[in-house]
């Protein structure tokens, strides 16, 4: 698939099947992740944690439903991408890196063949929970600030994205 492509294949996924992917398109999608541009290429700041463990998976989608009893933040997936950083050398742009590397992550997942959807709700289950946090092993001055969860659709997609420009975007020569 070329880059355009897998841009416009990638769509958020809420209901995962079962099936894992394998460790070799793992290593490949986190191998994107380490790719992406980072301020300051201050890499040391940020740190990716694949989750595939199904206790601590449950324990993480539990955490993040606490204000929705019953829903479940996680849809499933069998593996979730949390994101860590410390404090950058660059004041304020934890969150900008963190976009930028789940956004790779996300489009070389799509480019293989595997559905994603980047979760917001997991981040604050897990920075909410003390006891996720040392199970996961982020070490001292880390947060979470994003998850990206990875897996196969249960249901087919019923259509790719619509083809039109989303977001207004104004050329100016
Ligand atoms: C920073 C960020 C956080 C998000 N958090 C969630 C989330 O917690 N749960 C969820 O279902 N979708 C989440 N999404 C997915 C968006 O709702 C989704 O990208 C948007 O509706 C556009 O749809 P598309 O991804 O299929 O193009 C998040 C997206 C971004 C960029």
């Amino acid at each position: 698939m070329n880059t355009l492509d897998a841009i416009k294949a990638r769509h958020s996924t809420r209901g995962f099947s079962d099936r894992q992917l394998s460790d070799a398109d793992l290593e490949a999608i986190l191998f994107a992740g380490g790719q992406a541009a980072v301020g300051g290429a201050d890499f040391t700041s940020l740190k990716l944690y694949a989750v595939q463990d199904p206790q601590l998976l449950k324990d993480i989608d539990e955490a993040s439903a606490r204000t929705r009893p019953g829903f479940h933040p996680l849809y499933g997936a069998p593996t979730l991408v949390v994101l860590a950083s410390k404090e950058s050398i660059l004041k304020n742009i934890e969150y900008t890196n963190a976009g930028c590397v789940i956004q790779n992550m996300m489009v070389a997942a799509a480019d293989l063949g595997i559905d994603s959807v980047y979760l917001w709700m997991a981040m604050y289950g897990i920075n909410g929970e003390p006891e996720l946090v040392k199970r996961l092993g982020f070490p001292e001055g880390y947060t979470c600030l994003g998850t990206v969860a990875l897996g196969y659709e249960a249901k087919p997609f019923p259509k790719l994205k619509a083809e039109e420009q989303r977001i207004e975007a104004t050329i100016i020569r």
